[in-house]
Order: C-alpha cells, then structure tokens, then sequence
C-alpha cells in the first residue's frame, strides 16, 4: 500500500493459526496467516514502513536480517507486548538489491518463535533486474525450513535439542513438502532461503550446475558455477538454473555432518520438483554482474578475535568465553574504519556466524583465501576451523549484534552487542 506521503506500508500480524502441514493439521505461529509469511518486495530508495502487529499470547518483535539500514531503526532490543504494536521506517538504502528475510530476534524467545513457523521472505529489487537476462528469468522465492508436529502442535524443543540444534522431520519449502513447481522453459532463477532454526543444507540439482549470482544481500561479480552450495541457517543465494528444454529437476538436500553426530539428512532428500515446460529455448546466463569493492586489510585499524564455544550443564554457549548479556557492550568499534575479525572455532561442531547491519568480506579460511570477493553477513565456522573476515563499518552507528544463527545457541547465549561510535 502506498501512503500519500510516498511510503509504501506494509502490516505484518503475528497470530497463531491452524493450518495443513505435511497433511496434518497443525497449531503453528504466522504473520498474516500464512506460513512463510507475506514477500516484503522492496525497492532500492524507497521508503518503507512496516508496521508489526502482535496477536501472539507473547511478546515479540521483528529483525529485518541483512538489511543495512541504522540500528536505531532494526533494534531486536525492542519488545511488542502481547495485543501492542509497532512500526519499522526506513529507506531502502540504494545497492542494497539482494535475498534478506524477517523473523523475530527478542533474545530468549526467537528458536521457539522461529521454529513454529514465524518467518518470511524479503527481496529488495535494483536496476540489474530491470533488463537483460535476469528480467527475462521465471523467479521464485524459495523459503526452506524444518518442522516436527506432535499431536496438533509443533513439538517442543529436548535439552539435547538446544545443544545441538533443533531439526524437524518435515522438510518444508515454502510452507509445504516437497512441492511441485512450474516454470518456463529458459533461465530459472531461485533465491533460497534458509530460514531454519539449525537444519543446514548441501543443496544440488542433479543434470544442472547452480549458477550462484548473489549470496546473502549482494550480487557476485559474475556468476558462479557449483554442483552444491551450501545453505546454513539464516544464508541466502540467488541462483540461476539453465532449463532449455521441458522435463523434471529435483531440488535435493544432500548429507552434511555439522556435528559429530553424523550427516543430516543421512540419505539424499527431494525438498522440491521443478517441472520444467514449453518450447526448447536457448537460456543464456548474464557474464557480468555487479562490481565487488575489494576491502584492503592492510588499512585495518584493529585486528579481533572472536572464539564460538559451547559448555554443558546446563547447556550454554559462550563468545570469547561470556554467555549473552543485554545490558553489556561485549565490543566497540569505531564508526567509518575497518577492522579485521578472526573467527574461531575450536567447538566440535559447526557454527553459523552472523553480523547485523554491516556486510563483510571473508579473507581466509583455515589460511586459504577467498576464491572470489563476495559481501557476506552469514558465514559457516566448521568444526576446527578458523575463519578471517573483513568488516567496514561505514554510515551507521548504534548498537547491532553478532550470533551465532543456529538460533537455540543464539537463544543460549552465542551473542555479542557491538557498538559502533
Ligand atoms: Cu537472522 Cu540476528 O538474525
Ligand atoms: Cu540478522
Ligand atoms: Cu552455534
């Protein structure tokens, strides 16, 4: 809806609802009613205001992931009481045209708010994909998130459940098991997003490579060519899929063992079948795309580390050996330099690290740089590994956070308040 003052509203209600999941009628949380909730399709420079409205019988609030808009604005410290509201204004910074997602961030609150069904998709749209080959692709968003149904309800969460992370048994896109989608014959782009509170994805498409041309909020410099991709909790891509002749392609998620307890899925799983039809086509990928700054880390001001751990009894999660606290600064930046972060990882398992607000560049893993530049605001840490990104905290101060997204070790205390001054 477009405001006469020239914003564009958008109302997003948390209620519970009852609907069909995997053929089961199950009590889930919603925004608007439906699971995942409404596309929040953007524009770069326009203004935006988004209002929350509570109906849950709980507080909540929102946290618009990825967006690099002031902290004042995108604040998980805010709390919507039960039956209150609140609202979200913002201009959609120009550059900004990428995958992002909603979800609610209030600290305590957000695995079992998140599991239960409340997130949804947002794309901001840029001149890229006003012409050429990406405005001729078949689009769709594709949400992916994970669910278990006990008796008409969501299941609850074990203590093992919040030391390893939670992973439903239905695997569901879009809301739904396995569904089928029809697209034309020619460039099929899917923008995926891994709206899971811990499942990871090794995502394929057997017969077609996955031409990744954006990851998280920014486009790549060119496409990208993977047979997988990798898609951890929170993470998006924007991918592109030749598909010149009429047929069937399945969307797989491959074994992947984030922790010692083995692979997950063990054996392949279809999450999707893309049916493909229409006439033979030629399907040409765009060669070039968006140019990535280069981020020089000789002109770093400050070099950090970060360590991920985890402790057992009760079970809890530590940066740099502190449990989570509102009320305590953890780190002080400075506004407009860049600084050199190195994340750690010395826990058994993997962790999804994510920064709010400031896009990063990864140096190195394990001391292997980058095989391209790409802006990133979720990374997976391995087990052991240790990762070197570059941060540019340019336009904004305030407060943001870091956490680890595998949001029951967020939940336990894998997060950190950054101040940038
Ligand atoms: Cu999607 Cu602070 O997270
Ligand atoms: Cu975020
Ligand atoms: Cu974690």
């Amino acid at each position: 809806e477009r405001l006469p003052d020239g914003v564009t509203l958008f109302t997003l209600e948390a209620r519970p609802a009852t609907l069909s999941v995997g053929d089961q009628e199950t009590r889930v949380l919603t925004y608007n009613g439906t699971l995942p909730g409404p596309l929040l399709l953007l524009e770069e420079g326009e203004r935006v205001r988004i209002v929350l409205r509570n109906a849950l019988p709980d507080a909540t609030n929102l946290h618009l992931h990825g967006l690099p808009i002031p902290p004042a604005v995108d604040d998980p410290h805010r709390v919507v009481a039960p039956g209150a509201e609140t609202s979200y204004e913002f201009t959609v910074p120009e550059g900004s045209a990428g995958t992002y997602w909603y979800h609610p961030h209030l600290h305590g609150s957000v695995t079992r708010q998140l599991f239960e069904g409340l997130s949804g998709p947002l794309l901001v749209r840029g001149p890229l994909e006003r012409s050429g080959p990406l405005a001729a692709a078949w689009e769709h968003v594709l949400v992916l998130s994970d669910l278990s149904i006990d008796n008409g309800r969501v299941a609850d969460h074990t203590e093992m459940d919040w030391g390893r992370g939670k992973e439903g048994s239905l695997l569901l896109v879009n809301g739904q098991v396995r569904p089928t989608l029809t697209v034309r014959t020619g460039l099929v782009r899917l923008r995926l997003i891994n709206a899971s509170t811990a499942r990871y994805h090794q995502l394929a498409l057997p017969g077609r490579a996955l031409h990744v041309i954006g990851q998280d909020g920014a486009f790549l410099e060119a496409p990208v060519a993977m047979e997988s991709l990798l898609l951890v909790p929170g993470e998006r891509a924007d991918v592109l899929v030749t598909a010149e002749e009429a047929g069937t392609l399945q969307l797989l998620s491959l074994p992947y063992a984030r922790t010692p307890a083995g692979p997950s899925p063990r054996e392949p799983v279809a999450l999707l079948t893309l049916q493909v039809e229409g006439a033979p086509t030629r399907a040409d990928l765009p060669t070039t795309l968006r140019p990535v700054e280069r981020l020089d880390e000789r002109s770093a001001v400050a070099t950090r580390t970060l360590t991920f751990t985890g402790a057992m009894n009760p079970i809890r999660f530590m940066v740099n050996g502190r449990t989570y606290e509102h009320h305590r600064t953890d780190l002080t930046v400075k506004a407009d330099t860049l600084e050199v972060w190195e994340l750690r990882n010395p826990s058994p398992m993997d962790h999804p690290f994510h920064l709010h607000v400031f896009p990063f560049q990864v140096l190195t893993r394990d001391g292997v740089p980058a095989p391209f530049p790409a802006w990133r605001d979720v990374i997976n840490l391995r087990a052991g590994e240790t990762v070197r990104i570059a941060v540019p905290f340019r336009e904004h101060t305030g407060d943001v956070m870091l956490h680890c997204h595998i949001v029951e070790h967020e939940d336990r205390g894998m997060m950190a308040n950054v101040r940038v001054t």
